[in-house]
């Protein structure tokens, strides 16, 4: 997929009134804006409008068959565009707003662009709970599709200026309102035929446990997910988010390093120091909240690799450790 060269100047806001007004007129005019959330930076568009978010596929160079996840402000709003059942119902009251989404069923004449959903019968589908994105939803009142604020395939943004470094000249406006608290991008479970974790995030698999006793543990397996309809030379229907290389520095990535090699800039973790450490504690929400910010530092500087530490698999460890790996992979 290439990206489209620079065409326009990409302002910065700082969040306030005056930026929230301004990014409304934006999204209302059919524009796409870049805003923070409690997880990553993301790129918003009204979903209600094709056009708009075909912007967002070509600001990103996303492929077309990876769908986006939709933003409400609240339940009634979400309600019109999935069909809930008790199970959804019930981790909706739990977790939002916050760093979950719900795959559903979308609803019978939801107000959505099919281009959102790219043709699936399903749609992905959140309430955030950061304070800009929230402002941004009432001031627009529409539904805002809002992928990751980054070039498709790069890491996901959780500070404005990694957005800019990203998609600067190729969109008219980022919010920043600082870094990211969750620093990962959202849980998101389906929960066609159980719950389902389709990508680990934030919110574990031992809170969504205990809700749930009983389900959720475990991969997704492969039909769980189901991908949009595959046409002549397109790949097979991938699972959509879970392409393999995804969040990927430009450089090489080397996992479980406990020392460096030469050349290699070191990610640590807990004992292992590292030229920077995502957390000399060993505290999993401190690490996830700094993985992306370490990952476009190790990327930016002159060593020609990167290396990070073993981070332990459990809990957010799990999240961490799934983007870990499909940053160091390589097609
Ligand atoms: O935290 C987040 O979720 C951030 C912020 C901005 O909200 N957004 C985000 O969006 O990570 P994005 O587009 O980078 O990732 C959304 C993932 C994609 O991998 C997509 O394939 C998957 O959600 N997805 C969207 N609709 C889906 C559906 N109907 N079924 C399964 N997966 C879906
Ligand atoms: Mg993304």
């Amino acid at each position: 997929m290439t990206v489209p060269s620079p065409t326009m100047t990409t302002r910065v806001l700082h969040y306030g009134a005056d930026a929230i007004a301004e990014a409304s007129q934006l999204i209302a005019a059919g524009g796409i804006v870049a805003v923070p959330t409690e997880t990553v930076y993301g790129l918003a568009a009204d979903a209600t409008d094709a056009r708009a978010v075909a912007a967002i596929y070509a600001a990103k160079g996303r492929p077309s068959f990876n769908p986006l996840i939709v933003h409400v402000l609240d339940l009634a709003a979400a309600q019109q565009l999935a069909v809930f059942d008790d199970m959804a119902l019930r981790l909706a009251e739990a977790f939002w707003p916050g760093p979950l989404t719900l795959v559903l069923p979308l609803a019978r004449d939801a107000p959505v662009a099919s281009l959102v959903t790219a043709g699936l019968s399903t749609i992905a589908i959140r309430m955030p709970a950061h304070r800009a994105m929230r402002a941004l939803l009432a001031a627009t009142g529409k539904p805002l599709a809002a992928p990751s604020a980054n070039a498709s395939g790069g890491i996901s943004p959780t500070r404005a200026t990694h957005v800019v470094a990203s998609l600067g000249g190729r969109i008219p406006l980022v919010i920043d309102d600082g870094a990211t608290e969750a620093g990962l991008e959202s849980t998101i479970v389906g929960i066609a035929g159980g719950l389902r974790i389709l990508r680990p995030g934030p919110i574990t698999e031992d809170a969504l446990h205990d809700l749930f006793p009983g389900e959720g543990r475990g991969p997704a397996p492969p039909s769980a997910v189901t991908g949009p309809r595959s046409s002549p030379g397109k790949p097979p229907v991938t699972a959509p988010g879970q392409l393999e290389s995804h969040y990927a520095p430009s450089k090489p990535l080397r996992l479980n390093a406990t020392s460096a090699n030469q050349g290699e800039w070191l990610i640590g973790f807990g004992a292992i120091a590292g030229d920077e450490t995502l957390s000399e504690s060993g505290d999993l929400g401190e690490a996830a909240a700094r993985l992306f910010d370490l990952l476009h530092r190790a990327d930016a500087n002159d060593r020609p690799r990167i290396a990070v530490a073993p981070i332990p698999h459990d809990s957010l460890g799990i999240a961490i450790n799934d983007r870990l790996r499909r940053a160091a992979h390589r097609d």
